[in-house]
């Protein structure tokens, strides 16, 4: 689907940057032009790319509580 239709980029090309490195917005607007026309698709833009990079993600650390 188009995410930017100023730019006709699709979610599938976000997808394709965030798996080539592209981590946030500012680098997709370098790499794509994503966001820099009107600016209304850099929300859904920066959820693709959270969307995308929630594997590459910290592991949550279990600490134990006291009882
Ligand atoms: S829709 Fe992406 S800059 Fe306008």
């Amino acid at each position: 689907m188009y995410v930017c239709i100023c730019k006709a980029i699709t979610d599938k090309q976000i997808r394709r940057a965030a798996a080539g490195g592209v981590d946030n917005l500012y680098e997709l607007r370098e790499a794509l032009g994503v966001a820099a026309g009107c600016g209304s698709c850099a929300s859904m833009a920066q959820a693709i790319l959270d969307d995308c990079n929630k594997g590459y993600s910290q592991p949550s650390v279990y600490t134990p509580s006291r009882a």
